[in-house]
């Protein structure tokens, strides 16, 4: 068992401001800040799972410009591999512009680049792809190329995970080959209703559904059974990124051989502290930081 992690997904810049106050349709209103920090669905689980002490290397796009410059730094920063991340001209690195009151968060992604991770350019990395423990995916790519990267590890026995956000209409085939679907309770609900099918196909589905409930835990199916597994309570300030905190951690507990249930209440424990902190990936544990803090296991507030 090791700890090969290879994402291959989105790479944006988080465009964040923060407000009191969300303004209504042709409404102003004065916020508190602005910021810029690394972000994308991709990018954050990658750094999620780095952090955790997993050999990481992404396949993405950037733009040619400053953004893209400033993310792919910021990567390599962290320990990601990087070599396969491609730099597109006359394209802009993907941006997402988010909104976070106390209330919630409201993001609009422009995907620029985003677009260039092509069903062709992973069938280049096809080997990358062999190598890999396991393969962490989202939706801020094309369908088309998710469905080709979980072809083609499913074609080479490597596990796959895909958090299906934000949510698309996905294809049957699609939910046969994959190994864990990780929406939150809205994208299950439309993902189940898209899906169409007999009570018995879709109950086979369900049975690959991690399904996230932010501060309420998460839920998975055992043999038709729901099981709830407990979130860790923390004060939140940014929940940004909490899924992808989630997703990464559940890569590298999986690649470790902890059951779905123990990698859950692991995962848990690594999105609750990523919310944190203002920022996607500000408030995701480092290894160090996670063991400190299991010190205090017996105070766990677990509800
Ligand atoms: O999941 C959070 C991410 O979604 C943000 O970092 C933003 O880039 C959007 O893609
Ligand atoms: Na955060």
């Amino acid at each position: 068992n090791g700890r090969k992690v290879t994402v291959i997904g989105s790479i944006n810049m988080d465009l964040v401001t923060s407000t009191n106050q969300i303004p209504k349709v042709g409404e102003t209103v004065l916020g508190n800040s602005f910021h810029s920090i690394p972000g994308g669905k991709g990018a954050n689980q990658a750094v999620a799972a780095a952090r955790l002490g997993a050999d990481v290397t992404m396949i993405a796009a950037v733009g040619n410009d400053s953004f893209g410059k400033t993310l792919v730094e910021h990567l390599t920063n962290e320990g990601i591999n990087t070599e396969n991340i491609i730099k597109v001209k006359d394209t802009s690195t993907g941006i997402a512009s988010i909104i976070v009151s106390e209330a919630d968060n409201s993001i609009i992604v422009v995907p620029g680049a985003n677009n260039h991770v092509t069903p062709e350019v992973i069938e280049k990395h096809e080997n990358k792809i062999i190598n890999s423990d396991i393969i962490l995916l989202q939706l801020e790519i094309s369908v088309e190329s998710v469905i080709k990267a979980v072809e083609l590890a499913k074609k080479h026995g490597v596990r796959t995970i895909l958090n299906p956000a934000p949510i698309q209409k996905l294809p049957k085939e699609l939910l046969e080959m994959v190994d864990y679907l990780t929406p939150n309770e809205h994208e299950q609900a439309l993902l189940f209703d898209s899906i169409g099918g007999t009570e018995e196909e879709l109950a086979k589905y369900k049975e690959k559904c991690i399904v996230t409930k932010g501060s309420k835990g998460v839920m998975i199916y055992k043999n038709g059974e729901k099981i709830e597994i407990p979130s860790f309570q923390v004060e939140a300030v940014d929940t940004t990124g909490a899924g992808d905190s989630f997703n990464g951690a559940l890569a590298v507990a999986l690649c470790d051989g902890l059951e779905i249930e123990e990698a859950c209440r692991f995962a848990n424990v690594v999105g609750a502290i990523s919310v944190t902190k203002l920022g996607a990936q500000t408030g995701m544990p480092t290894k160090k930081k996670l063991k400190n803090f299991y010190k205090y296991i017996n105070h766990l507030k677990w509800s």
